[in-house]
C-alpha cells in the first residue's frame, strides 16, 4: 500500500516537473521572439528622417523590451505561481541606465522580497519602465542625481516607489507615458500617486490585491 502511494506521489512529481519544463521552454520562446519584435522596432526606428518619429519607436522598442525582461525572468524558479518583482527590478534598473547612457545618474535600490502573479508581472513591468525612464529622461537635463527605487510589503499588498532629485514635474502635462501608467495601475488595481516631497518626482504605487 505505502509503496503504491510512494509511486503515485512520484508518477505526479514527474508530470509536474514536465509541466514546468514545458512552460519555461514556451517562456523563452514568447521571450525570444519579443526580442525579435523589439529589434526589429529598432531597425526601423534607426531609418526614420523625423527625430520625434524616431524617438516614439525607439520608446516603443523599450517597451517591447521590458515586456520581454519579464518573459526572461519567469518560471525561472521551481515556483510558477509567483514572480519574484525584486529581481525583475534589479534587471531592469541595470538594462534602463545601461540605455541611457548617464554615468552621472545613480541609481539606488532597496527591494524587499515581494511576488506578485505573473499576470501582473507585464503591467507591473512597463509602469516601472515608464517611471524610471521619465526620471533618466527628464529629470536631470543639465546635471546628474540620484533615481531611488523601493519595493516593500504594505496592507497584504506592495508598495513601489520610483523617486528622483531632479528637476521636478514643474506643472507639465502627461503624454502617452504617464497615460499608459494610469491604465496599467487600474489593470493592477494599484492606486498611482505623485507625492511631492522634497525636490524632484517622487511616484508611489500601491496595490492591496495583487500581491502575495
Ligand atoms: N521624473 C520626472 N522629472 C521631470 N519631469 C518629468 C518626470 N516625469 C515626467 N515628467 C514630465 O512629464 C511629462 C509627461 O511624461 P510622459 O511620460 O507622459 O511623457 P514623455 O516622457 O514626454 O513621453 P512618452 O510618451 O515617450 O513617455 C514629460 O514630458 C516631462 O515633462
Ligand atoms: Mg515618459
Amino acid at each position: 500500500m505505502e509503496n503504491d502511494q510512494a509511486a503515485r506521489i512520484r508518477e505526479l512529481e514527474i508530470a509536474l516537473e514536465r509541466k514546468n519544463g514545458l512552460l519555461r521552454e514556451i517562456d523563452h520562446r514568447v521571450k525570444n521572439n519579443l526580442q525579435l519584435i523589439s529589434s526589429l522596432v529598432l531597425l526601423q526606428s534607426r531609418r526614420m528622417d523625423d527625430g520625434d518619429a524616431r524617438q516614439a519607436l525607439k520608446t516603443m522598442q523599450e517597451r517591447v523590451g521590458a515586456v520581454a525582461t519579464v518573459h526572461r525572468r519567469l518560471y525561472q524558479g521551481d515556483d510558477t505561481r509567483h514572480f519574484d518583482v525584486a529581481d525583475l527590478i534589479r534587471d531592469m534598473a541595470g538594462d534602463l541606465a545601461l540605455a541611457a547612457g548617464r554615468d552621472d545618474v545613480r541609481i539606488t535600490l532597496d527591494l524587499a522580497s515581494v511576488s506578485i502573479e505573473p499576470s501582473a508581472a507585464a503591467p507591473f513591468a512597463l509602469v516601472l519602465n515608464e517611471l524610471v525612464g521619465n526620471a533618466l529622461k527628464h529629470a536631470f537635463p543639465d546635471h546628474g542625481g540620484v533615481i531611488a527605487i523601493s519595493i516593500g510589503k504594505a496592507d497584504g499588498g506592495y508598495v513601489l516607489t520610483v523617486s528622483d532629485d531632479g528637476c521636478g514635474m514643474n506643472g507639465a502635462q502627461k503624454a502617452f507615458g504617464l497615460t499608459i501608467v494610469e491604465l496599467l495601475c487600474k489593470q493592477l488595481r494599484a492606486k498611482l500617486e505623485f507625492v511631492p516631497d522634497g525636490p524632484g518626482v517622487r511616484a508611489v504605487v500601491r496595490t492591496p490585491l495583487t500581491a502575495t
